[in-house]
């Protein structure tokens, strides 16, 4: 059965999805460069290439940055566990919110905002700007969880041989408007993904 078929069947099924969510291969979860050497590679880029990632790269990369890895336990560690964080991707097609559960990009709100995520040029160009948005009501300590989950892009970038970087010059207000977030969904920080140019 082809992706688009099991896809249409999850829907027929009433599992929640609409037309524009992302239903995400599995990650895969083997291979890579080794740790030592993804360490060694880690490093900001600024120039990127407009090439779309391709789904298995995504779900690959969000699963490194925020997936479970255990029975509801994620790739990177929160103050307290409280999990506070949700990681929107916002693309050349919409703004979506990973539910790391489901495997799925739910799409938000459909349109092109990516320049609304950053100060800097690159971000409309390069194909994925990552926002990291913390719910104010779970508490958790946003300002230092959101450097594990930025620092696990940041290594499975340098393992995959792409580029990244990690951004703190946004508007909050604009970015804000242009998630559609709520009063209590604050984005504590960006990191725009791509293929280096
Ligand atoms: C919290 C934080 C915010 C940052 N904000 C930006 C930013 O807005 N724009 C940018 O180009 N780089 C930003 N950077 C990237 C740093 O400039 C970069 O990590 C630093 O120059 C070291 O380079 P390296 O990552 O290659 O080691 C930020 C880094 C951190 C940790």
């Amino acid at each position: 059965m082809n992706k688009l078929s099991v896809f249409s069947l999850l829907c027929v099924m009433s599992v929640s999805c609409t037309a524009q969510d992302i239903v995400l291969p599995t990650p895969n979860k083997t291979g890579g460069k080794p740790l030592m050497e993804a360490i060694n590679d880690r490093r900001t880029t600024r120039e990127f290439s407009d090439k779309d990632l391709d789904e298995q790269t995504l779900s690959d990369l969000l699963w490194a940055a925020y997936g479970f890895n255990r029975e509801e336990m994620r790739t990177a560690p929160s103050a307290n566990n409280k999990q506070e964080f949700t990681i929107y991707a916002v693309t050349k097609s919409g703004v979506y919110a990973y539910d790391a559960a489901a495997n799925t990009l739910i799409q938000k709100v459909k349109g092109d905002f990516r320049a609304k995520t950053g100060g800097q040029d690159f971000v409309a160009v390069a194909p994925l700007n990552l926002v990291y948005v913390a719910d104010l009501t779970k508490g958790g300590a946003p300002a230092s969880d959101v450097g594990f989950i930025s620092q696990n892009v940041y290594l499975y970038c340098a393992s995959a041989d792409l580029g990244t970087v990690v951004r703190g010059w946004f508007d909050k207000a604009e970015v804000k408007e242009a998630l559609q977030l709520s009063e209590t969904e604050e984005p504590v920080l960006t990191q725009t993904v791509g293929y280096k140019k």
